[in-house]
This record gives structure tokens, sequence and C-alpha cells, in this order.
């Protein structure tokens, strides 16, 4: 099995994994009198800049949420308009993604998520090589949802529940073998997780901030850069 690394951040290196939310498309559009599918275009061609501004600055794993398990609530023609937007990324920028050295990760299950997505984000894994710098996709993701899931797989695989520990259930997380997050980046000016890495936010260095994510470039990057090589984390020591 595959064991959940430990944070491998020290001083004054970059953090080893940024884990973002998708948050403000819709208000960025709205804001300008745009549709709000026009947002989620322009933020979802923001994936790839930040992507490429991390692996530059040293850090290896970026994972961002673009879909949660509640986001289903929302309506019809959004969810659709969003999910074209994802299967026209993978065809048309997830290819450049790669060739740069990004490896594709789905967290989330495929099997709620129209054909031809399921099959884009099945076929960018299965292809992605290496691990020099991993970009997962939370899409169809929920942390409550995640965390049933590896109960379920860990039950089903222990005999009468004696090797469950932590270990096994963060082997059996959608992120497993990933280092849990050491920073999340929440733009759009709310000030909470909405089911995001629930496990994996153990110990991870919060950072929100009122810019909309289309709004987010490699300014606003260093800014929580900054802020992250700042702060003093203790993992429950001195
Ligand atoms: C969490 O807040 C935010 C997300 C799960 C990201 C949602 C982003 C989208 C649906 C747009 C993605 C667009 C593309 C093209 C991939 P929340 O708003 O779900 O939860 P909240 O109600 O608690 O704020």
């Amino acid at each position: 099995m595959t064991r959940q690394k430990e944070p491998v951040r020290k001083e004054g290196n970059p953090p080893a994994h940024v884990a973002f939310v998708m948050d403000g498309n819709g208000r960025w559009a709205t804001s300008r009198g745009l549709p709000r599918l026009a947002g989620h275009r322009e933020g979802i061609a923001n994936v790839e800049k930040i992507a490429i501004a991390l692996k530059k600055r040293g850090v290896r794993y970026m994972t961002i949420y673009m879909f949660s398990t509640e986001n289903w609530k929302r309506p019809k023609e959004e969810v659709d308009g969003i999910f074209d937007l994802l299967v026209e990324w993978f065809r048309d920028t997830v290819p450049c993604l790669m060739a740069q050295g990004v490896s594709i990760r789905h967290y989330g299950k495929p099997d709620r998520l129209p054909s031809g997505l399921a099959e884009a984000l099945h076929e960018a894994a299965a292809t992605s090589r290496g691990d020099d710098f991993v970009l997962g996709l939370a899409i169809d993701y929920g942390g409550r949802a995640e965390i049933v899931d590896a109960i379920r797989s860990v039950v089903s695989a222990s005999h009468g529940g004696e090797h469950i520990d932590e270990s096994a259930i963060a082997d059996a997380l959608y992120t497993s073998g990933v280092p849990d997050p050491d920073l999340i980046v929440r733009p759009g000016g709310e000030l909470r997780l909405s089911n995001y890495m629930l496990w994996q936010a153990a110990y991870a260095e919060l950072y929100f901030i009122p810019v909309l994510w289309p709004d987010f470039d490699e300014l606003e990057l260093d800014r929580a850069l900054k802020a992250f090589d700042e702060r003093h984390r203790r993992f429950g020591g001195l």
C-alpha cells in the first residue's frame, strides 16, 4: 500500500503542496455584466497560469477544488456549462500542461460525471508520468464522501478492524500517496472550507482573500507564499 507522506516543507522552502478553492468566477462575470459561464471560462484558464507559476517556484503538488458533491444543487444550465468547459480544457490545455511535466490526478468519483468528462479525466491520469508536479483536480469531490469511501474500503479489507489506523485511512483517500496540503488558499472572500480536504487539512495553513479566482495572479500567489513563509507551524509541538 502507498504510505501517506508527511509534510515535507522546511523553513524557508516553498510549501510542497498548495490547494486552492476555485471561488468567485460567477461574481467576477456578473460584476462585468457577463453571464456566469464567462467567469467560469476565465477561471479555468487561470488554472494553467497558476500551476506553471507554482511549478517554477518549486512547489510539487497543486490541488484545485473545481466542483463539489454539493455543486449539483446549482442550476442545470450552469452545471452542464461547467462540464462542457472542462471537456474543452482537457482537449485544448491539459495536453500542453502534460507536455510541460504536469501530471494529472482526479480526486472524486467519476460515476456521476458526463461520460466524456469522466473519460478525459481517466485518460489524463492514466497517461501522466512521474510526480515532478502533480495537479490534482477535485471534481465531484466532497471531503465527507471521501472519508466515507475510505472507511468502507479499509473496513472491507480489514479483518475485525484491528488494523484500521490513521495511516490506513490516509492510504484509502482519493489523495493516497500525496502529502497533505501545507497551504489552502481560498479566494472569493468566504472564510470556510466547504467540505474540502477535511482529513488532509488537519495541519494546513489557511489563507483567505477577497480577490476573486479569475483575478488571482502571480502577484497574489507570491503574497500567499510569503504569508505562508511567515507562519510558524508547530504540528502540536512547541
Ligand atoms: C466551494 O465553495 C467551491 C468549489 C467547490 C468550487 C466551485 C467552482 C465551480 C462550481 C466552478 C468551476 C468551473 C469550472 C469551469 C471548473 P461552494 O460555493 O461550493 O460552497 P459554499 O456555498 O459553502 O461557498
